[in-house]
């Protein structure tokens, strides 16, 4: 079973109370809705969104399914408009879990792991997403990869891995994700216990399915859409992420908003231990203001 990041901080930034509506941003194998909905039983309600249609199928045929849990297959960029069209009212927080959920990592195919012999393929939402991380790596230009993995993953080699890239694809096409990290290992040192294809994968990854865009709309909705003293909880996993959440909050603050971590908060040593996925895991959560 998937293990929920950072569950117990989340259930304290959140504060979830009977009867209370949540909205979950990012379902994934529903985690955090699971634990949220102890809480908020009898008539509390969670919508939830998921942007892999896959995963919402999933959800729809398992046991797992409850009456108070409302599942759209939507990217939360739209949050706002999901809302209104549900009549979803009276929401007293809003989690985002970012990125993509172990499923994906181990059962997706869609060339999200180093090793996996499947197609490069990394789109979230394949009917949404027009372009797939096999086109850009055998068809952008050398400037334009190095410019990718630098702006969307801060990867320092990104000069030696485009050159290699395009090196390679004249020989053959790169066509799964395996050949791709096979290839970056030749050229980037190791470093400690880090896959030296990590950043390249969460640029490829974040570049075509605009998550860093998303992310930066799909917050400052949600803020709209919460009733006065209402909460945001945000886990990222990288840097650039956590960059547009501290933005956004900055900005939220100017306008009345509170941040409830001073100091970002981190996975204990003993979840790390246990959920080795967990480790770069970084929450944050801010309220929104009763005068507001
Ligand atoms: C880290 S997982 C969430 C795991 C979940 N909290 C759980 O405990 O099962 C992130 C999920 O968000 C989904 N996702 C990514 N970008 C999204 C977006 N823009 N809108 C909605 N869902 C998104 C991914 O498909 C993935 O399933």
């Amino acid at each position: 079973m998937h293990k929920p990041v950072l569950l117990k901080e989340v259930i304290f930034y959140l504060d979830p109370k009977p009867n209370e509506n949540f909205v979950d941003a990012t379902f994934g194998l529903g985690g955090h809705s699971f634990e949220i909905l102890k809480y908020i039983l009898p008539d509390g309600k969670i919508l939830a969104l998921e942007w892999d249609p896959y995963l919402v199928e999933i959800y729809k045929k398992s046991y797992m399914k409850h009456k108070n849990i409302i599942l759209k297959n939507e990217n939360f960029k739209n949050i706002k408009k999901v809302v209104r069209e549900e009549k979803f009212t009276n929401i007293k927080g809003v989690i985002f879990d970012l990125g993509i959920s172990m499923w994906h990592y181990k059962n997706s195919k869609r060339g999200f792991s180093f090793n996996e012999n499947s197609f490069l393929d990394m789109r979230i939402n394949p009917f949404d997403v027009k372009i797939t991380a096999f086109e850009v790596v055998n068809y952008f230009s050398k400037e334009k990869l190095e410019n990718i993995l630098k702006t969307y993953g801060e990867e320092k080699y990104a000069s030696k891995i485009a050159e290699e890239i395009v090196k390679r694809r004249k020989i053959k096409k790169i066509e799964t994700a395996k050949e791709l990290s096979e290839l970056i290992v030749r050229v980037v040192p190791r470093r400690k216990k880090i896959h030296p294809a990590t950043k390249t994968f969460m640029a490829l990854r974040s570049y075509i399915n605009n998550e860093l865009e998303n992310l930066e709309i799909g917050l400052e909705d949600a803020y709209e859409i919460l009733k006065k003293g209402g909460r945001i909880v945000v886990i990222t996993f990288q840097g650039l992420e956590d960059k547009v959440v501290k933005k956004v909050f900055k900005k939220l603050k100017s306008k009345g908003a509170k941040i409830l971590t001073k100091k970002v908060v981190r996975p204990s040593e003993s979840e790390k231990l246990e959920n080795p996925s967990a480790r770069s895991a970084k929450l944050r959560a801010i309220l929104k203001n009763e005068q507001e």
